[in-house]
């Protein structure tokens, strides 16, 4: 029986891994720092819980496990000393999250373990290996978000060796430093380099995600290859004013940072929505003293940038920024920005584009011979990844493209077939050329 064949005659065992794959996605919500809602930052008590699940059902598959230096929970299987295939996402969470942007990743990534694992010697219970010409991985990637420090990606880019030791003096919203909260965690930030895996160790990185916009379920489409992920850049900005009483300050005397910073907000989305495919949202924005009779005298706020290429990203940078001295100068206001994250667009490899493409014609042979291939406007733990590994990455459908919000969604139908896809897409990669 081919390798196909074997997938094709197990609908059941799909079907029943998709089942867990919800379940489990439920049972990981309750896993919170907040009770009602989702949130579960990097180096949290509940980073901690969630990983020894993880643990628990690698495990469970005969998998070796460990926490790395960077507190990524990591399950492998098979030949120790072969180079391994990567799959995995991530398990933290934005503020007020749905339950299963990275999650459902992880969790599909053990279930095509489990659909394609063998015993051993022949026999079940004398161990697991995979019959592939390397081992297997999945990675539960510990931040992809940087809901908690502000700079994304920081779990992946450790396995990528790409750690910036001046990542260690930034803070979250308490203050509390990257190292020390390594410390409290009880990683040691002396080690972190020994997170990072060698690019002749790895085989490649395989992803499945749920698409985080509205391609898919708009053209009645469960599953989508993915081209590449877009270029990001992240920035803390700050416009200064002067604070004055809101009675008693006539118009031609106020420097008001709140409506500076209001109109840089909307020159936010009138130039990025007038550039193709480049995303620029203000998530976060604060006005200082807070207080209803006071005007603002300052504003901090967030900028988070996109695009399909590097350079038409730093393009709209520099447009924006050369339009908020413009407002900034008309107003009598000051402003400066930090950059808190970059990370560069990740084109995924042709090989693996192939073979997802193939993992989808396998297990939707109705449709037609080209599945959509889609630019993804998210941000993936493959764009670190990609400094180490060819990166290949398997879109579902997301109802409504609603994701970041508790309404996010995926079937269990879409999962079954995001499963099935991504262990034909391992197999079509282990009858290639290493
Ligand atoms: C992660 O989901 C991101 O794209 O910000
Ligand atoms: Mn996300
Ligand atoms: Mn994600």
């Amino acid at each position: 029986m081919s390798t196909t064949a074997l997938l094709r005659a197990a609908p059941d065992a799909i079907a029943a891994a998709a089942r867990r794959v919800m379940a489990r996605c439920d049972e990981l919500a309750r896993v919170s720092a907040e009770s009602g809602s989702i949130e579960r930052v990097y180096l949290s008590p509940e980073h901690a819980r969630v990983n020894r699940l993880a643990a628990e059902w690698m495990r469970e598959l005969g998998m070796q496990t460990w926490q790395d230096a960077a507190g990524n929970q990591v399950g492998r299987i098979g030949d120790p000393s072969a180079p391994a295939l990567l799959m995995g996402s991530h398990l933290d969470t934005v503020i007020d999250a749905g339950r299963y942007d990275g999650i459902a990743g992880v969790l599909i990534a053990l279930e095509v373990v489990r659909l394609l694992r063998v015993p051993a010697d022949g026999e079940a219970g004398d161990g697991w290996t995979v019959p592939l010409p390397f081992a297997l991985e999945v990675v539960a990637f510990s931040d992809e978000e940087g809901t908690r420090f502000g700079k994304a990606l920081l779990g992946s880019s450790a396995v990528a060796g790409t750690w910036d030791a001046s990542w260690w003096a930034l803070t979250d919203a308490d203050g509390v430093s990257l190292r020390q909260a390594f410390l409290e965690f009880g990683l040691d930030p002396g080690r972190v380099g020994e997170a990072a895996r060698r690019p002749d160790e790895l085989v490649g990185y395989l992803e499945a995600h749920i698409e985080q916009g509205p391609e898919l379920d708009r053209a009645g489409e469960p599953l989508a290859v993915v081209s590449s992920i877009a270029s990001a850049r992240r920035f803390h900005l700050v416009v200064e004013g002067e604070a004055r009483h809101a009675g008693g300050t006539p118009y031609d005397m106020r420097h008001d940072a709140l409506l500076g910073a209001s109109e840089a907000a909307l020159a936010v989305e009138r130039i990025c929505a007038g550039e193709h495919h480049i995303m620029g949202t203000v998530g976060r924005f604060e006005a200082f003293p807070g207080a209803v009779n006071v005007i603002p005298g300052e504003v901090q706020f967030s900028l988070d940038l996109r695009g399909e290429f590097d350079a038409s990203r730093d393009h709209v940078w520099d447009a924006l920024s050369r339009q908020l001295d413009e407002i900034m100068g008309r107003r009598g206001l000051r402003w400066r920005s930090r950059e808190v994250h970059s990370a560069p667009a990740v084109f995924c490899a042709p090989l693996l584009q192939d073979v997802v493409a193939g993992g989808i014609r396998a297990t939707l042979p109705s449709r037609s011979d080209a599945p959509p291939v889609i630019f993804s406007r998210a941000g993936h733990d493959g764009m670190a990844l990609g400094a180490i590994a060819e990166v290949g990455m398997l879109f579902l459908r997301n109802p409504d493209g609603i994701s970041h919000h508790p309404d996010e969604a995926v079937s269990a139908g879409d999962v079954a077939h995001g499963i099935r896809a991504l262990a034909e897409a391992v197999l079509l990669r282990g009858a290639e050329p290493r």
